[in-house]
C-alpha cells in the first residue's frame, strides 16, 4: 500500500514538472510571435524598437530624422563645437506687455540671464515692439495693429526681432538649463521642435515647430520669408494658423522645399531641432485627452499609434536630458497669467538693454 501510494506521488510530481515546462514553453513562443506580428505589422513606426535602430551613431540618427522618415528619440548628445566663431550674435531676445514681470516667470527668465552671463539681454515690451516694427517694417503695421488678440502681436514681433539684431528669442514660460554657447557656433539658425507626441496625437503629424524658441543670425533669409508671409496668413482666425507653431511650420516646409540641396549647418540653412534638446518634457495639460484619444488603439493611424506606444515607453511625466539647453514650462499665457509678486525689469535682470 505504501510502495503503490508513494509511486503515485511521484508519477504526479512529475506530471507536474512537465506540465509547468510546457506551460512556460508555450508563453516563450507567444511572445516570440507576438514581437514579430508587432515588428512587421509596423515596420516604419517601430523601426526604432525592432530594428536596434537606436544603436546608430547620434549624427546618422540625426540626419535620417531631417529626412523626416520617422520620428526618433534622441539619447545623446551630437557634436558640438567648444571653440570659434558664433554664427548668431549673442542676444536674448524676451518680450512682455509692460515692464511689470508677474512672479511666475521671474525664476525662469532670470535662468538665460545666469546662463549667458556675457550676452546681451534685450527686453521688449509692447510698445517698444510697436515702435521696431515702425522703423523697420511699417507695411506689417495695419495687420499688427489689426490682430484680434494681443498673442498675435507677441508671435509676429520675434521674427522681426530675430531678424533685425540676430539672437536667440524664448518666451518667458521657457527655462534655460545651460549655456547655448556651442549650439550658436554650430548653427545659423534653428527652431525649437515640440515633443513628437503633440502633433502626432492633436493632429496626426510630426515635425511641429514651435516658435517660443528659435534663434537666427542677423538678416536671415528664414525670418526675411516669415516677415513678408505674414500678411498672407493674416486671415486664419486662429493663433497657431496665422502667426504661431503652425505658421513657422508651414514656412519651414515652404523654405526647405524651394531650397532641398540646402545644410542645415549651411549660413542660409535651418535646423529643426529635436524636441529631447528644446522641449524635453510634455504638456500636461493634454494628458487628459492623450490618454482618451491611446484608449481607441485601433481606430488611429499609425503615426498616432506611434505617439502612444511612446507615451507608454517613456511615460507622460517626463524630466529633461542632461544635454537639454531648455525647457518649456507650457505656461499658457494667453489662457490665464497670475499677476502676483511682480517684479520691474530692471530689479529682476539689472544688465537688461530696453528694446
Ligand atoms: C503692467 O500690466 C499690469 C497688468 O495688466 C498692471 O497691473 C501694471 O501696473 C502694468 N505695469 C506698468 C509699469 O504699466
Ligand atoms: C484694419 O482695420 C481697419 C478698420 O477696421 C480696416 O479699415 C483695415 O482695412 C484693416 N487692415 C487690414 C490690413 O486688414
Amino acid at each position: 500500500m505504501m510502495v503503490f501510494r508513494r509511486r503515485c506521488k511521484k508519477v504526479q510530481h512529475g506530471m507536474h514538472v512537465r506540465e509547468i515546462a510546457i506551460f512556460f514553453l508555450l508563453i516563450a513562443i507567444f511572445v516570440k510571435i507576438f514581437r514579430l506580428v508587432k515588428c512587421t505589422v509596423n515596420l516604419n513606426e517601430y523601426v526604432s524598437i525592432c530594428t536596434g535602430f537606436k544603436d546608430v551613431d547620434i549624427e546618422t540618427r540625426l540626419r535620417i530624422s531631417s529626412l523626416d522618415i520617422l520620428p526618433i528619440d534622441v539619447t545623446s548628445e551630437e557634436n558640438l563645437p567648444n571653440h570659434g566663431h558664433f554664427n548668431i550674435q549673442r542676444i536674448i531676445h524676451q518680450t512682455w506687455k509692460n515692464r511689470t514681470i508677474p512672479g511666475s516667470f521671474q525664476p525662469w527668465m532670470r535662468s538665460f540671464w545666469k546662463n549667458h552671463p556675457d550676452w546681451e539681454y534685450r527686453f521688449w515690451t509692447d510698445s517698444a515692439s510697436k515702435n521696431i516694427i515702425q522703423e523697420t517694417h511699417s507695411y506689417l503695421l495695419p495687420y499688427f495693429g489689426n490682430y484680434s488678440k494681443p498673442i498675435f502681436r507677441a508671435d509676429a514681433i520675434r521674427y522681426v526681432l530675430l531678424y533685425e539684431f540676430g539672437g536667440v528669442y524664448a518666451d518667458i514660460d521657457m527655462k534655460s538649463l545651460r549655456p547655448l554657447d556651442s549650439f550658436i557656433r554650430k548653427y545659423s539658425c534653428f527652431l525649437g521642435q515640440e515633443p513628437h507626441e503633440h502633433p502626432m496625437l492633436d493632429a496626426n503629424f510630426d515635425g511641429l515647430a514651435c516658435n517660443a524658441f528659435m534663434a537666427c543670425k542677423k538678416g536671415h533669409p528664414f525670418m526675411k520669408q516669415l516677415i513678408e508671409s505674414l500678411p498672407s496668413f493674416y486671415h486664419f482666425p486662429n493663433m497657431l494658423a496665422a502667426t504661431g507653431p503652425h505658421f513657422l511650420t508651414v514656412n519651414y516646409r515652404n523654405y526647405i522645399a524651394a531650397n532641398p540641396k540646402l545644410d542645415s549647418m549651411s549660413e542660409n540653412g535651418v535646423y529643426l531641432t529635436p524636441p529631447e534638446y528644446f522641449f524635453p518634457t510634455l504638456d500636461s495639460f493634454k494628458f487628459k485627452l492623450f490618454h482618451t484619444v491611446c484608449k481607441n488603439l485601433n481606430s488611429l493611424s499609425k503615426l498616432q499609434q506611434w505617439a502612444c506606444d511612446s507615451l507608454n515607453r517613456r511615460g507622460y511625466d517626463r524630466t529633461p536630458y542632461a544635454f537639454s539647453f531648455t525647457q518649456h514650462m507650457y505656461y499658457h499665457t494667453y489662457v490665464k497669467i497670475d499677476e502676483r509678486r511682480p517684479v520691474d525689469i530692471l530689479e529682476l535682470i539689472p544688465a537688461v538693454i530696453l528694446g
